[in-house]
Order: C-alpha cells, then sequence, then structure tokens
C-alpha cells in the first residue's frame, strides 16, 4: 500500500492511531478489485469502521477522571459483563495460584475491570495488547493514576511475531485472554484466529476465547464459522472449562 493511500485512509479520527498492518490488511481486501481508487479507500474505511470503529465510542474519551465502572458500562463489550466479572475472573483462573500474569489480546477497555481480579482474590500482573491508540493511552492513564500493576501495548495483533516476543518476556503462569476478538481478526483475515492461537498456544498456560452468545443479525454469519473454530479447538487443545455468563460464553483450554 502506497504511503498517501495510508495517509488518506487514517485521515479520518477514528482511524487515526491505528497499527499500519491492521490498515494494510483491510486495503489488501479491496486493493485488486476493477474500481477507482477512491471507492478502494471508502470500501476500506467500510471494513475498518467495522472491525474498529464501533469500540472508539467518543463517550469514552470525554470527560476525564471518570470511574473504573462508569468506563466499562460505556463499551459495548465490558458492559454486559459487570455484574459478573468476579465470577468469570474466579472461574477462568481458579487453580494457578494467587499470583498471575492476564494478557488481554484485543483488550480494549477490560484493563479498567482490574479491581475484579482482586476482588476474585488474584495478583495479577496486566499486560493488553490494542489495536486503537485512544483506548491504550485511555487505560494507561487508568492504571498510572491507580498505581496498578498494569500496561497497555499499541500493537496490532496481526504483528504475531512482536507478540510473541512479548509474551515469553511475561512471567508465568501466563494466561492468554483473547475476549470478543476472534470475530474482529476474522473479519480481516479469515482464519486468522487460529493462526495466532497455535503459534502463542505453546507460550501459555492457559488461553481463554470468548464469544457473545446473544443473537444479532449482524453476527449470524459467525455461528457457522464458531462451530468450526470450536471443532478446531476441541481437536488441537485441552478444554478446560467451558460456561456462559451475562450474554458472553467463556471457553478455557491449554495445549
Ligand atoms: C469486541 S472488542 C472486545 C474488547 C475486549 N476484549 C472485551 O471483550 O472487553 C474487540 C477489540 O479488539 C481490538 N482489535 C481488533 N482487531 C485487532 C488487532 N488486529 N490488533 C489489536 N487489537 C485488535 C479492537 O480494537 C477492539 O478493542
Amino acid at each position: 500500500m502506497k504511503a498517501e493511500i495510508y495517509e488518506v485512509i487514517t485521515k479520518k479520527k477514528e482511524f487515526s492511531q491505528l497499527p499500519r498492518k491492521d490498515v494494510e490488511i483491510a486495503y489488501s481486501s479491496f486493493e485488486k478489485r476493477q474500481t477507482s481508487e477512491e471507492e478502494k479507500i471508502r470500501l476500506t474505511r467500510g471494513l475498518l469502521h467495522k472491525v474498529f470503529g464501533a469500540f472508539l465510542s467518543r463517550k469514552l474519551l470525554g470527560p476525564k477522571n471518570k470511574s473504573f465502572e462508569w468506563i466499562l458500562r460505556k463499551h459495548i463489550s465490558t458492559r454486559e459483563r459487570i455484574e459478573f466479572y468476579p465470577e468469570i475472573y474466579s472461574g477462568i483462573l481458579k487453580g494457578l495460584g494467587k499470583r498471575i500474569s492476564v494478557i488481554d489480546l484485543g483488550a480494549g477497555v477490560n484493563g479498567f475491570s482490574y479491581n475484579f481480579f482482586r476482588k476474585a482474590g488474584f495478583d495479577v500482573s496486566y499486560s493488553g495488547v490494542e489495536a486503537i491508540g485512544q483506548l491504550v493511552e485511555l487505560t494507561n492513564n487508568y492504571f498510572e493514576k491507580e498505581k496498578i500493576n498494569g500496561r497497555m501495548l499499541h500493537l496490532s495483533l496481526f504483528d504475531i511475531e512482536e507478540i510473541k516476543k512479548i509474551i515469553k518476556k511475561i512471567e508465568k503462569p501466563r494466561v492468554i485472554f483473547l475476549f470478543k476478538v476472534v470475530d474482529s481478526l476474522e473479519m480481516l483475515s479469515r482464519d486468522f484466529s487460529k493462526k495466532l492461537i497455535s503459534e502463542i498456544s505453546s507460550l501459555a498456560d492457559r488461553i481463554v476465547v470468548s464469544f457473545a452468545t446473544e443473537s444479532m443479525i449482524k453476527r449470524k454469519k459467525f455461528y457457522a464459522k464458531r462451530t468450526w473454530f470450536l471443532e478446531f479447538l476441541k481437536e488441537n487443545y485441552s478444554i478446560l472449562y467451558d460456561f456462559e455468563l451475562g450474554k458472553e460464553r467463556y471457553i478455557v483450554f491449554k495445549k
């Protein structure tokens, strides 16, 4: 992708801090089409909006110093989880001891749930990876202010080698979260979630994948893929726990 095209696409504020890799992958879906450059840019922005746009609510970036609950309620993914967090974290982290490293891939604002690790009795060292720079900054400011043992990294999950390097440096036991991220990854690159999991699974003591279970018309297409995805997990991994809480299904597995 030419530098000028990247610049035009990311002129829009909502895409202004996305890693180049994600923009490139989105653009490559339309690059070979027999259409004008303007149209390709329009289509790329449309796809990026589907993958990332919904998660950068203006409300989140508005007034500063809001409570962690306020932030969790403003994000589409964390909102429905709030009352279940202690149960979710106890359910997925049990059996690994008290001190655990969590690596949250495609974290969104889930770092604001850090207090729930404490409530569930865990002393967590948290590393989140997120493509939307604004959410990285928002969460890092919160960690700093609250002196939380956490950090957010601004990186694309498509940058597998970098992700692996980061994970290797993190203390064990390591638990990797992929909460409601598989659908986003598949939208940009089919089968990528399978590749990502295959590459990082030997570095983790546990991986947790979650899916929204509420049926939305737009999500219908992913249900078919999910069956295939679940088959992939069953064939290649040992499933430790599989449960549903608050319109979300959590599958905990290991290599
Ligand atoms: C549905 S949200 C889920 C957020 C969070 N995991 C949760 O469940 O609360 C998906 C998140 O993944 C991020 N994401 C999607 N594709 C990504 C990529 N290639 N690299 C890094 N982050 C990505 C999006 O920006 C968004 O914040």
